[in-house]
């Protein structure tokens, strides 16, 4: 038999549920009301989701490392003001990597002390804006730039508490765009080399800098618990080893984000609880087999706090049948708000919000409506035969980097975030792009 997408649908999260009509229900609430009063597309946020995931890491790391471990939001995953607030509420700190998101947060009254400022490449201006704005630690990509930030608080008359990003080396499984633990990456300073000990000695002796301890993240859309625990390994013995070099007593491990989370039946549940309490189990008897004093411990969960707490509705318009070849159905929508099919071949569950019972015997590519034949947003798809122009298309778990990575390409708006509260009430976070907000800045 034809499986039905609902099967599939609501085995994703306990958000997506289906009505006795048949028609799609997120957070309690009928798809297609969101919809109609929005317009279309539109993300449909769920805010006690994203709070639940906030609470998974808060619980789990409280279980498993105590008080004085903090798990810190990702916010590259989707940023605007409304989520600084929801997780500043759920008393998360926050990974920014902009000005940008360091702006966002500061408009929503983010606590900036609980801020991790992270990049590659922090401008001069982002240097100094970050110190000027209270940001409470700098994630330092690289020698260079730890010269930069030490100058700039010296100059300020302040000392910038920092940790050093370090590669430890290891082969994360998952796509290489995300991939960011091996030597050969734009992140950080390896171990291999003898960089990360050397840019150690470096921060000790300056003093616009104080070196609270280290960071590494491996990769994203991770769900084998071993490479958190590779790496765990590999940074506990460099601390060891820059103990014995400088007598140092590193006070934070940060182990980065990545947590996988499902977008098709396909993907496995990784147990965030059950993880970090392999990793603790990990870190505890190592240090103390080291000698080490067991740092304060800080994950930046993006992707697992947001994911699932969203999913995107579009309408459908042209329905194109070309014998022998394909079938596309075309959404409102696409690349635009969701380029992970074109940039990684990303695969996600989609469904016709009112006919989530049907029979799904039409094999189909759901594409976007950019001049670009890569505009994708899922291919090989199963929907129901007799979709047409109208209809509303759900796409689920677009959380994460879909709001964050969406372009105004052909001059295409952003769409609106709608959140949807745990009372059922849906607000409005992030208003529809206008035509005159595209060309805002036109001169
Ligand atoms: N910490 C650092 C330093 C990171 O670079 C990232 C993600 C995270 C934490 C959060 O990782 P997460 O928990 O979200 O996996 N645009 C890509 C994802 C890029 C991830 C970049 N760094 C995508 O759409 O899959």
């Amino acid at each position: 038999m034809v499986k039905n997408n609902v099967s599939s649908a609501e085995n994703l999260c306990e958000n997506i549920r289906i009505s006795k009509n048949g028609t799609l229900l997120f957070a309690g609430r009928e798809a297609v009301e969101i919809i109609e009063k929005y317009g279309s597309p539109v993300f449909v946020f769920d805010e006690e989701r994203v709070r639940e995931n906030c609470r998974r890491y808060k619980t789990a790391l409280r279980e498993h490392f105590g008080a004085d471990a903090l798990p810190l939001y990702a916010s590259k995953a989707a940023s605007f003001k409304r989520i600084y607030e929801i997780i500043a509420e759920e008393g998360f700190g926050t990974d920014v990597v902009s000005s940008g998101e360091i702006y966002t947060a500061k408009l929503a009254g983010f606590p900036l002390e609980r801020a991790y400022f992270h990049s590659n490449n922090k401008t001069d201006a982002d240097i100094a804006y970050a110190i000027e704005e209270g940001v409470g630690c700098f994630v330092v990509d690289n020698v260079e730039e730890l010269e930069v930030i030490n100058a700039a608080a010296l100059e300020k008359g302040k000392k910038q508490r920092v940790l050093l990003r370090l590669t430890p080396g290891i082969d994360p499984h998952t796509y290489a765009a995300v991939a960011t633990g091996n030597v050969d990456s734009k992140f950080g300073s390896a171990i291999e080399t003898g960089q990360a000990m050397k840019i150690t000695g470096e921060a000790l002796a300056m003093t616009g800098v104080e070196l609270a301890g280290f960071h590494c993240h491996v990769g994203s859309q991770v769900f084998d618990a071993d490479v958190f625990l590779k790496a765990a390994d590999i940074m506990l013995r460099f601390i060891r080893d820059v103990k014995d070099e400088y007598g140092f007593e590193c006070r934070e491990l940060d182990l980065g984000g990545g947590f996988g989370v499902r977008y098709t039946d396909a993907d496995p549940t990784l147990d965030v609880s059950e993880v970090i309490g392999q990793i603790s189990e990990r870190v505890k008897a190592l240090s103390e087999k080291l000698g080490i004093t067991l740092p304060k411990m800080r994950f930046e969960p993006g992707r697992s706090i947001v994911a699932d707490a969203c999913m995107t509705l579009y309408t459908v318009g042209t329905v194109k049948k070309i014998p022998g070849y394909k079938n596309y159905v075309s959404v409102d929508g696409g690349m635009t708000d969701n380029p992970r099919f074109a940039l990684y071949g990303s695969k996600y569950t989609v469904a016709l919000a009112k006919r989530m019972n049907d029979e799904c015997d039409f094999k189909c590519s759901v594409v976007g409506r950019c001049c670009e034949s890569g505009d994708i947003l899922a291919e090989g798809v199963m929907l129901p035969s007799g979709i047409k122009r109208g209809d509303i298309l759900a796409v689920f778990t677009t959380g994460a980097y879909n709001y964050s990575m969406s372009s105004n390409y052909n001059r295409v708006g952003r769409l609106p975030v709608v959140m949807i509260d745990k009372g059922g009430n849906d607000y409005v976070a992030v208003r529809r792009e206008s035509l005159e907000d595209i060309a805002r800045n036109d001169v």
